[in-house]
């Protein structure tokens, strides 16, 4: 099976390392920026691929991300109708993310921004603490992402609220909510706000001005899921009022982060270069094997996204 390796961000190839020589004997991968029409590459591996990177490829089946998120495939308008857009689901991604995600949370409860710039001038003073039961996290998105960081959280102590776009049986510990009404009362609990959605048109612009004024005065936010999600100038304008004590921002608006935002030298703001946490080697490897074995069957890879609903 010919499997077309497309990007625009990143060196696929190099990715897969030595995966590549696992799956050989199944997958014949071939580099997008070599190959002209080619009637024989049934499915791709992509990650932000040109806007006509698929038109070459007549019999083309599949497409599979490199990780969670489908962003920049769903939109890619040189993927046919009817052709199969898959995501990555690794337990391992997200077990990282939630080790992410609550290092940020500790970091807020027990005020390590402020023991730093203590330990920069020798000053050796004690910081009331908090117990993490009261500081409420609210998780926007509960999917693959959102239930190991939630299953984290409460097991740190942390009341747990999460939202989700379809509502969802009442889960262990975890207070759950849909629809807008949902969401601005979930706001309405929370002081850490951590975003873990997909980008789609519903949500491009939703962490806005409007949810920032909604969390808790002095709230924190996590921001993971995608940079489009947030209008800057509105979350610059909530961290300079105070409204937000502070944020984690590991997605842009624009990524590499421009040398002149003002988010590199904020002082309540940590920047991390959208490195929560990857797809391993192996379990994208593994996913290109599952799409092959599929395709072959005849019948629709595992992790198939919604190409309507944009995740
Ligand atoms: P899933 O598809 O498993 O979960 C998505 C969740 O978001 C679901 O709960 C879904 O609701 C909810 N959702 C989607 N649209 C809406 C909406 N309009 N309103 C309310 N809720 C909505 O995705 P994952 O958890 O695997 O990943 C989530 C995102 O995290 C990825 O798309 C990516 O953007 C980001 N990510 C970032 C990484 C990083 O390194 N920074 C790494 C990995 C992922 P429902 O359950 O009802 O469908
Ligand atoms: C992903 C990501 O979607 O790394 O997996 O952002």
């Amino acid at each position: 099976m010919r499997c077309v390796l497309v990007s625009t961000r990143m060196d696929l190839r190099k990715f897969l390392g030595s995966e590549l020589a696992r799956i050989s004997g199944r997958i014949e991968v071939v580099d997008h920026r070599d190959s002209g029409t080619d009637a024989d590459v049934r499915m791709a591996l992509a990650w932000h691929p040109p806007a006509d990177a698929f038109e070459r490829y007549p019999n083309l089946q599949a497409v599979s991300s490199t990780g969670a998120g489908v962003d920049s495939i769903v939109t890619c308008p040189s993927i046919r109708p009817g052709v199969d857009i898959i995501r990555v689901v690794d337990p391992a991604q997200a077990q990282m993310m939630a080790g992410f995600v609550a290092f940020h949370v500790i970091a807020h409860q027990r005020r390590f921004a402020t023991f730093q710039t203590q330990q920069r001038e020798q000053l050796w003073r004690t910081l009331p603490q908090r117990a993490a039961s009261s500081m409420p996290v609210g998780l926007l998105g509960f999917g693959a992402m959102g239930q190991a960081v939630a299953a984290t959280l409460v097991s740190l102590g942390f009341p747990v609220m999460a939202w989700s776009r379809t509502a969802k049986p009442a889960a262990a510990q975890v207070k759950t909510f849909h629809g807008r009404d949902g969401m601005m009362e979930m706001l309405g609990e929370t002081e850490v706000l951590v975003s873990l959605l997909p980008l789609t048109a519903e949500t491009v612009g939703i962490l806005d001005r409007r949810v920032f004024a909604s969390v808790r005065c002095g709230g924190y936010l996590i921001q993971v899921g995608r940079g489009e999600h947030t209008v800057e100038d509105d979350l610059l304008a909530a961290l300079d009022s105070g409204q937000l004590s502070g944020a984690a921002l590991d997605v842009f608006n624009t990524e590499p982060l421009p040398k002149e935002s003002p988010f590199w030298r904020h002082p309540n703001v940590v920047v991390t270069p959208h490195d929560a946490c990857d797809a391993s080697p192996r379990a994208v490897a593994d996913m290109l094997l599952s799409i092959a074995d599929a395709l072959q069957a005849g019948t629709r890879p595992a992790n198939t996204v919604d190409r309507a609903r944009g995740y």
